[in-house]
């Protein structure tokens, strides 16, 4: 920024050299202010470079410029991708945005043949073209990132296949289940988080380039050759669209935000297993942090944090969502507020997934004090009704009841079902017998659900294979 930006005085710019043909001044500090996106669409700076790279191609092939012009763009795009790489290059907010930037650097560098690369196109098909690219690049880190999440998920699952622990609904003790299975379940879930990842990188994998301003060009281009050269699958059937369509980037923001939630649950799970209340897991040094005035603390901030990034993510859509309503065709300069939220989204989720994968590695169980929670709270209340539906042909609803008077009677001595003695039993139903007892433990519980889906090790371990099977290398 040339002045205060807060004064609204007249920066001592000149007029834009790229477009102020018609301007006398610069604009405003405030103007420059609003109006400048560089510091965020820096970004966009190799997408943006590869995208003018294939156009320039494209028009020498058409004989739109010559083939002496386009080597010289060419090289001197080359000569300002690597000057940025190198990090030796001086941005300028007088500029605006990355496009302007390379523009300026390019002409700079090469001279006069840089005044032709912008023909044929527009900022406005540009930035929807560099912003698909790097979109589609997040996607695929995303997919990668989330398969070593899943991986290290399996990983576990398979050293816990036979380990038991206390299945919750309300967070209240529930049913004996398997930790294999209790872990393969966000498995399964990252697998439907990979999958909107892929629908979205589907759906916005078409070439906006061509476009232009908004209503195509005069120009004798080949929008096909840029598209293909791009890797998109075809260029978009309509100018308009090409250049105001953010529905890519929102559909991406949703599948972040829904994958953010999903990991904040298993982030939750972490912060209570690892609590001295459960004792369910510890998390080496690696994944704990201590306390400044509390010496004995072991803090699980990482999943902490992924349990918040929610806040942080969905806001990124919820704000995304109200620039792009209401606006109408084609392109307008609000647009330009879409990439903030999307780079910080993308961020904020490659950071929860690997911290995540870092943690479900991590994780140390300890099997003794799960066995024991999932022998608590009658967790096996539903075997006694099902043994009781099984050998003695009762209905489900009435054996329920028999079950459910057989824990008052176990809770009012204070005993397990597995230690109240048999004459109780007998007491509430006559009919029962001492086979009872083998289904009163919370092993048994587990390795009874073998329906297909169910917890039963059997069944955990066929789904293990089946992910390795399915995960390939990663797993
Ligand atoms: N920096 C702009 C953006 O991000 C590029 C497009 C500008 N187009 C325009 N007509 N001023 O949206």
């Amino acid at each position: 920024m040339t002045a205060d930006h807060r004064s609204g005085q007249p920066t001592q710019a000149a007029a834009n050299s790229l477009w102020g043909g018609r301007f006398e001044d610069g604009p405003s500090a405030v103007m420059e202010a609003i109006n400048a996106s560089i510091d965020i669409d820096k970004r966009l700076a190799e997408e943006d470079i590869a995208g003018s790279i294939a156009h320039a191609g494209m028009l020498a092939e058409c004989g739109v410029i010559s083939k002496k012009d386009a080597e010289e763009i060419l090289r001197g795009l080359n000569q300002v991708r690597d000057e940025i790489r190198a990090g030796d290059f001086a941005w300028s907010r007088a500029l605006e945005d990355v496009h302007m930037n390379v523009e300026s650097r390019l002409k700079a560098v090469i001279g006069e043949p840089a005044g032709r690369l912008h023909t044929g196109r527009s900022r406005n098909d540009q930035v929807a073209t560099d912003f698909r690219l790097w979109l589609r690049g997040a996607c695929d880190r995303i997919d990668t990132a989330l398969g070593l999440y899943q991986a290290a998920l399996v990983a576990q699952a398979e050293k816990h296949a036979d380990t038991v622990m206390p299945g919750f609904t309300h967070l209240q003790t529930a049913q004996p289940i398997s930790l294999g299975h209790h872990l393969l379940c966000y498995v399964e879930t990252a697998q439907r988080d990979r999958g909107r990842f892929a629908d979205a990188r589907r759906r916005m994998n078409e070439s906006p380039l061509g476009a232009a301003a908004l209503a195509g060009t005069a120009f004798p281009i080949n929008r096909d050759m840029t598209a293909k050269a791009l890797g998109f699958d075809r260029p978009m059937g309509n100018s308009l669209d090409a250049v105001s369509a953010r529905d890519f980037a929102l559909e991406t923001l949703a599948a972040a935000s829904i994958a953010a939630v999903n990991l904040s649950r298993l982030a939750e799970e972490i912060v209570f297993w690892t609590s001295r209340r459960f004792g369910f897991a510890r998390l080496s040094d690696a994944w704990s942090t201590g306390s400044s005035i509390m010496p004995q603390k072991r803090n699980p901030d990482a999943a902490e944090l992924v349990r918040a990034k929610p806040g942080r993510i969905t806001g990124s859509l919820m704000g995304l969502l109200m620039v792009v309503k209401g606006l109408p065709l084609a392109y307008s300069k609000d647009l330009q507020e879409d990439k903030a939220p999307v780079f910080q989204a993308i961020d904020d989720l490659e950071l929860a997934i690997a911290a995540m994968t870092g943690m479900a590695g991590d994780l140390v169980f300890d099997k003794a004090v799960l066995e024991a929670a999932a022998g608590e709270a009658y967790s096996d209340a539903t075997d006694v009704a099902d043994w009781l539906v099984r050998e003695l042909e009762m209905p489900f609803r009435e054996a329920h009841h028999v079950a459910g008077s057989a824990v008052k009677a176990a809770e009012h001595k204070d005993l397990f079902l597995s230690e109240l003695p048999l004459e109780d039993f007998q007491a509430i139903e006559p009919r029962i017998d001492s086979r009872i007892y083998s289904v009163l433990s919370a092993r048994a519980s587990m390795e009874s659900r073998t329906s297909y889906g169910g917890t039963a090790p059997v069944r955990v371990k066929e789904q293990i294979d089946a992910w390795r099977k399915r995960l390939g290398g990663d797993a």
